[in-house]
C-alpha cells in the first residue's frame, strides 16, 4: 500500500505507523485520516502483524489536532460529517482493534491528536509531551470521541477541567491523572512501547482480542460489560490457545500460542 501522509513499516511482528506531516505538526487532514483507516484496517487483518505502535514524525508533535484549515466555512452538516466519519472510520476502528495499539506520544497531542492517542489501547509519553483538548478556544468541542474517552480515563471532574479551560498538561501531570501509562525520556519512547508490545506478543492473541472486546463493551454500554465478559470468558474455553496455555502450565513450560485471534 502506498501512503503520502503516513509511514508504515513492519519489523518483526510490530507495525510502526508514523504520521508524517511534520511541517504541520502532523495535523490530521482528511487524507491522513483516510490513510490511517486503510493502514489500521490492513494491520488488523494481516496475520504477520502482532501489534502496532502509532507515533508522529519529528520531535515536536505527536499530532497537533485536526487540520483546522479544513474546518473553515463548514456548517452543521459538514461539522457533523467530520466527527461521524472520523469516529467511525479511524478512532473506533483503532479502539476496537483486536491487536494491541500503543500510542507513543512524542510531543504535542492536542485536540484530535489527544483523541487519537486516547483511542489507542495504551499510551506512553516522552517527558516533553504536552496534552490538551483546546477545541473551546476555536468555538468547538472535541468531536473525535474526546468528551467520552477523556472522561473514562481521568474521571468527569478532571476531564471537564481540561476541556473547559483548554489548558495543556505536561507528561508528568498526564501520568498522575492516568491519561498516559508511562513517561520516559524521548530516546526511550519507542523502546518502551516495543517492550510492552513484545510482552503482549508472548500472551495468547485470542485472549488478548477477547480482553479488548470485554473491556470496550463496558465503556459503550456499562450494563453490558459483565455479560460480554461472561460470554468472552466462555468462548476462550476449548480453543487451541486455552488448551496450550493450560497444558503449558501443567507441564511447567512456556506456552507456544497460535496467532489466531477469533
Ligand atoms: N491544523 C492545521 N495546521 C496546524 C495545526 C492544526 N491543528 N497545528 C499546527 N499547524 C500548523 C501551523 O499553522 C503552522 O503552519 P505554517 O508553518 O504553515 O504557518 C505549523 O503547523 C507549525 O505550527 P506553529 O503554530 O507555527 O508552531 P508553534 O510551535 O508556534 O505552536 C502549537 C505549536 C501546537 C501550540 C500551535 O501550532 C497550535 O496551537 N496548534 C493548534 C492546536 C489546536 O487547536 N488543535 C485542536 C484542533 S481541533
Amino acid at each position: 500500500m502506498e501512503f503520502e501522509h503516513i509511514k508504515v513499516e513492519t519489523i518483526g511482528r510490530i507495525q510502526y505507523i508514523t504520521i508524517d506531516r511534520e511541517k504541520k505538526l502532523n495535523a490530521l487532514n482528511r487524507f491522513t485520516l483516510a490513510e490511517l483507516h486503510d493502514a489500521f484496517t490492513a494491520a488488523f487483518k494481516d496475520p504477520a502483524v502482532g501489534g502496532i505502535i502509532l507515533t508522529g514524525k519529528g520531535t515536536k508533535a505527536f499530532v497537533a489536532g485536526a487540520d483546522i484549515v479544513e474546518f473553515d466555512g463548514l456548517g452543521y452538516e459538514g461539522g457533523k460529517e467530520i466527527a461521524l466519519r472520523g469516529q467511525s472510520t479511524v478512532f473506533d476502528i483503532i479502539a476496537n482493534g483486536k491487536k494491541p495499539v500503543i500510542a507513543a506520544v512524542n510531543g504535542f497531542a492536542l485536540g484530535g491528536g489527544l483523541e487519537l492517542a486516547m483511542a489507542c489501547h495504551i499510551r506512553i509519553a516522552s517527558e516533553n509531551a504536552k496534552m490538551g483538548l483546546p477545541e473551546v478556544t476555536l468555538g468547538l468541542i472535541p468531536g473525535y470521541g474526546g468528551t467520552q474517552r477523556l472522561t473514562q480515563l481521568v474521571g468527569r471532574g478532571k476531564a471537564l477541567e481540561m476541556i473547559l479551560t483548554a489548558d495543556m498538561i505536561s507528561a508528568a501531570e498526564a501520568l498522575q491523572l492516568g491519561l498516559v501509562n508511562h513517561v520516559v525520556f524521548a530516546d526511550d519512547l519507542i523502546p518502551k512501547a516495543e517492550e510492552i508490545i513484545n510482552k503482549i506478543l508472548t500472551r495468547s492473541p485470542m485472549a488478548v482480542a477477547a480482553a479488548i472486546r470485554a473491556v470496550n463493551a463496558g465503556l459503550v454500554d456499562p450494563g453490558n460489560g459483565y455479560n460480554t465478559e461472561i460470554e468472552e470468558f466462555g468462548k476462550c474455553f476449548g480453543t487451541p490457545d486455552f488448551i496450550e496455555g493450560v497444558s503449558a502450565f501443567m507441564e511447567k513450560r512456556q506456552p507456544n500460542f497460535s496467532t489466531q485471534r477469533d
